[in-house]
């Protein structure tokens, strides 16, 4: 499936992800649904999910000029945006079917309080879904380079913009404390130009960029995208969350009300 373009040009790899994600994320979303998304961005999903599900999305960010753009590009499409953090969302208790976020909970240090909240304002018997960096991937990292200049470097580089890391297992003991169930756990991202893959591999800035204009040129090639593409689709959510550089997990919340 294919999803209306953002203005944006990105690279292959990272477009590959985006559509792995929206897949995800719409399995999920019944026609006709209320739906909130976390941290919006610029619509990367909050925009597919309108179109493609029919669905009200509420779109939620503290950057309001992010905002701006998805109601730019979202023109004619049933979305709101609210601008705020989401650490003190402004809904009532049960007021949506759906709440996801994506490439939000790994900015929060306090990613546990950001997802009770979105526990809070999704509906009994309703959909969190939660994306966050694998906290296994930096264990490999420790444990296969432990003397490397070169995992300094990597882990400093993800660090400043990566401020948690988290495994199933904090996902699954935050569930119980919050009364939900964890109904899926699945890695993403597999082909997505990641640092313990690729750039523990160089020493050099130089070499890395390099390396990365020529990966992404060969994912423009039509066999290997759909290569990449079915792979990512079928086999990539089978695998190890500690594969990959970041998973989805789902949660149902409590069908009692709270
Ligand atoms: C990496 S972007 C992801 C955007 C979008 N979800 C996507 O998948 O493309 C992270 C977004 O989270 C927002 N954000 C970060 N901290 C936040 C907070 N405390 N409250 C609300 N939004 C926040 C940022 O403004 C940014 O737009």
């Amino acid at each position: 499936m294919t999803y209306p373009d953002q203005n944006a040009a990105i690279d292959p790899d990272n477009e590959i992800f985006r559509y792995q994600s929206c897949d995800f994320i719409m399995k999920y979303v019944e026609n006709g649904s209320k739906v909130l998304d976390v941290g919006a961005g610029d619509g990367a999903v909050a925009l597919p999910v309108a179109d493609l599900c029919k669905s009200h999305v509420t779109c939620f960010d503290q950057q309001p000029d992010r905002l701006q753009q998805i109601s730019n590009l979202g023109k004619g499409l049933p979305i709101q945006t609210i601008v705020g953090d989401c650490h003190d969302l402004p809904f009532k208790e049960d007021s949506f079917d759906v709440v996801y976020s994506r490439m939000l909970l790994s900015h929060l240090p306090r990613w546990r309080d950001a997802l009770s909240e979105q526990v809070r304002v999704c509906k009994p018997g309703g959909v969190v879904i939660a994306h966050h960096r694998s906290k296994g991937i930096v264990d490999v990292l420790n444990d296969y380079f432990p003397e490397s200049r070169v995992r300094d470097a990597v882990l400093k580089q993800r660090m400043k913009t990566t401020r948690s890391c988290a495994t199933p297992d904090d996902f699954n003991e935050l569930a119980e404390k919050l009364g939900c169930d964890v109904i899926e756990t699945a890695p993403i991202g597999l082909f997505l130009a990641n640092s313990a893959f690729f750039e523990t591999a160089f020493e050099r800035g130089s070499a890395h960029e390099a390396f990365r204009k020529d990966y992404h040129k060969h994912l423009l090639k039509p066999d290997v995208r759909s290569f990449v593409d079915w792979f990512e689709r079928t086999v990539t959510p089978k695998l190890a969350p500690a594969l990959t550089e970041m998973f989805f997990t789902v949660l149902r919340t409590p069908q009692e009300s709270r």
